[in-house]
């Protein structure tokens, strides 16, 4: 078994491996209604346990439909309605008892320190859902969907991230070292990423430039992507974070320095980063990629389980 915790962890060779699985079982599933079982049941009578501290509709949704078309099946869990974190029940003793029970855990957290604590004491594999660092089954999802659209491999593409340096952002330097392509991040100077992740990229030779305004970021990218300014976790002013990015909202003049054939993408759930006419326009293939989170993630279940062929 396998958890599924941090793009920069997992080796480049695997990242790859799920990949190509989900692009094989994509195929095969063209004429399969959404429940169909894949052939083979690869996971027959697994249960994939899913806790969410946050909201989501994406993750839940898809990961529902996953383990189902693998011929598994999911049980959601509410950290509210559970004995973790009141009552007096360790992390320790539920990450046992979720052992027992379940085959796999999926855990969206506000918390970075309960994905290690888990990690730690399951017998499980464990599925990081996002968590306030790091968003990995989206982004590797994404490198599907530019891989899928661009129809090529994306170490020749040129990736631009303009917004915060945010969970989702953070996946994406990792897979930029990982699929080795380059990334232009544009962001105001004062939400640069941190140090750290900076500084591990280089190390890993990673090929990423970072500009303090959002047309030199997007000047020929193949592929803008954006997310939220605010996120889930973050405790900041609202007002006063929104206007320090007031440069940096993409509308078609900015994709306008971008490729004549490049693409937009966001993870949703989407605020004003981006205008409707960007957003629902033509470049825009953020519906694609909110299903593709279906076909990686049963790769990734897949390769936590053990059966990734
Ligand atoms: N993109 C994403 O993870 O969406 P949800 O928050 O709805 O799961
Ligand atoms: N950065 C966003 C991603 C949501 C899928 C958040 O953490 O809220």
């Amino acid at each position: 078994m396998k958890h599924f915790i941090e793009l920069k962890d997992i080796p480049s060779k695997d990242l790859k491996k799920i990949i190509i699985d989900a692009k094989k079982r994509k195929n095969k599933r063209k004429n399969l209604n959404t429940l169909e079982v894949d052939s083979g049941s690869p996971l027959k009578g697994k249960l994939l346990i899913q806790m969410f501290e946050k909201a989501s509709s994406r993750t839940r949704l898809s990961f529902y439909i996953a383990i189902k078309q693998l011929g598994g099946g999911t049980i959601n869990l509410k950290s509210s309605e559970i004995h973790l974190g009141r009552g007096g029940e360790s992390l320790a003793d539920t990450a046992k008892v979720l052992s027992t029970y379940g085959d796999g855990f999926m855990l969206r957290t506000s918390n970075d320190k309960k994905i290690s604590s888990f990690s730690k004491y399951l017998k499980i594999p464990l599925i990081n859902g996002l968590s306030p660092s790091s968003h990995p089954t989206q982004v590797l999802s994404d490198i599907f969907t530019v891989q899928e659209i661009k129809k090529r491999s994306i170490n020749n593409l040129l990736i631009c991230w303009i917004g915060d340096s945010n969970n989702v952002l953070n996946s994406l330097i990792a897979a930029s070292v990982k699929f080795s392509f380059p990334l232009n991040i544009g962001c105001p100077k004062k939400y640069r990423p941190k140090k750290k992740i900076i500084e591990w990229a280089i190390k890993n030779n990673a090929k990423i430039n970072i500009f303090y305004n959002a047309k030199d970021a997007a000047k020929n990218a193949d592929v803008v992507f954006t997310d939220k300014v605010i996120s889930l976790n973050d405790n900041v002013n609202k007002i006063k974070k929104l206007k320090d990015f007031k440069n940096f909202k993409i509308d078609n003049k900015l994709m306008s320095y971008t490729k004549k054939n490049s693409i937009f993408l966001h993870c949703l759930p989407r605020g004003n980063e981006v205008t409707d006419e960007v957003f629902l326009g033509k470049k825009s293939r953020v519906w694609q990629q909110a299903m593709n989170r279906v076909h990686v993630q049963k790769s990734i279940l897949l390769y936590c389980f053990g059966k990734l062929r």
